[in-house]
Formats: C-alpha cells, structure tokens, sequence
C-alpha cells in the first residue's frame, strides 16, 4: 500500500543523510590536521554548500506549501506550525554562522582557531536539524498522515510536486537563494 505523505519521508531522509556526512567531514576537518586541510576543506565545502541549499528548499518548501495548506485544513496546529517556523530560522542563522566560517577557513587555511569554531557551529546545527526533523516526524507528518481526508493529501502532494518541478526546472547552475 502507498504510503501517503512519502515526500516527506524521502526529504528526511535526504538531509538526516547528509547531516550524517556532514558529522564525519566535520570530524576530519578538526581532528586530521594539516596535512589532511586541503582535501577536508573541499570535503566540507561541498557538503555543506549541498546540506545549505536542501535546508534552504525544505525552508521554501513548507513555509510556501505545506504551513499555508496545513493552517487552511487543521487550523489547530498553528502553535506548532509557529514554532517549526521559529525553529527555520534558528537553523538559517546558525547555517548563515556555519558558512561565514567556513568562507573564512577557504580563505586562511592557517586560521587555527577557526577549526574549533567550525566543528562546534557544524555540532550545534546538526543538533538543530536533527531535533527539527523529530519534531515534524511526530507533529506535521502525523498531521498530514492521520488527519487529513484521502482527498486532502492527494491535492497537499500534487502541491509538492508542483512545486518542486518549478524548483528544479531552474537551470542546474542558477545560483541558489537559500533563504
Ligand atoms: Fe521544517
């Protein structure tokens, strides 16, 4: 049986994923040293660019989508819905933090100091993201899965799908505008 709301479970997914990697480049990144710099400096640029640009279509995604369809159907869940939003942009500033350092890591290879600084941001944002994505597990899926009518979710998907397809209809090097 299809089970409904599966966008959800793949986006997850996708960003528990590259959290995980992010965890590990971040690891290298700190405790390798400098003979390691070069090559986990690169590691961690692009999974970072790549986790920043899927947080900042999740961000888009439910704050354009999802919230407004959600409020409109089960307006009972506003308080939470708030809070996700508050939660958005906790993990925007705190990604924002995440990239300056690293701009300034690509920069100054040489900052030391700046190698503690990344890993406790990148530690932080992680946890961030990983409580995020439990509490919309437990609250917005549930919503979505439980609460609203076979008819209701057919369209709230179709919504997506829409959605993403003029997302990814932009040409692949259009630069991303994240939040
Ligand atoms: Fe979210």
């Amino acid at each position: 049986m299809k089970k409904p709301a599966g966008f959800f479970d793949v986006e997850e997914k996708e960003i528990l994923q590259e959290v995980e990697n992010m965890h590990k480049t971040l690891v290298h990144l700190h405790y390798e040293g400098k003979v390691s710099r070069g090559k986990n400096l690169k590691a961690a640029r692009q999974i970072i660019t790549r986790l920043v640009a899927d947080l900042g279509r999740h961000r888009r995604l439910q704050e354009e989508v999802i919230f407004p369809y959600l409020l409109t159907h089960i307006p009972k869940h506003e308080s939470v819905i708030q809070f996700l939003r508050s939660d958005h942009s906790d993990i925007k500033k705190n990604k924002e933090r995440l990239l300056l350092s690293l701009q300034k890591l690509l920069r100054k290879p040489d900052a030391v100091p700046e190698y503690e600084k990344i890993h406790g941001l990148g530690i932080y944002l992680i946890c961030l993201i990983r409580h995020h994505v439990e509490l919309e597990k437990n609250s917005i899926h549930q919503a979505i899965n439980k609460e609203l009518r076979p008819v209701e979710k057919r369209e709230v998907e179709q919504r997506v799908r829409k959605w993403r397809q003029k997302f990814l209809d932009k040409p692949p090097n259009t630069p991303i505008i994240l939040f």
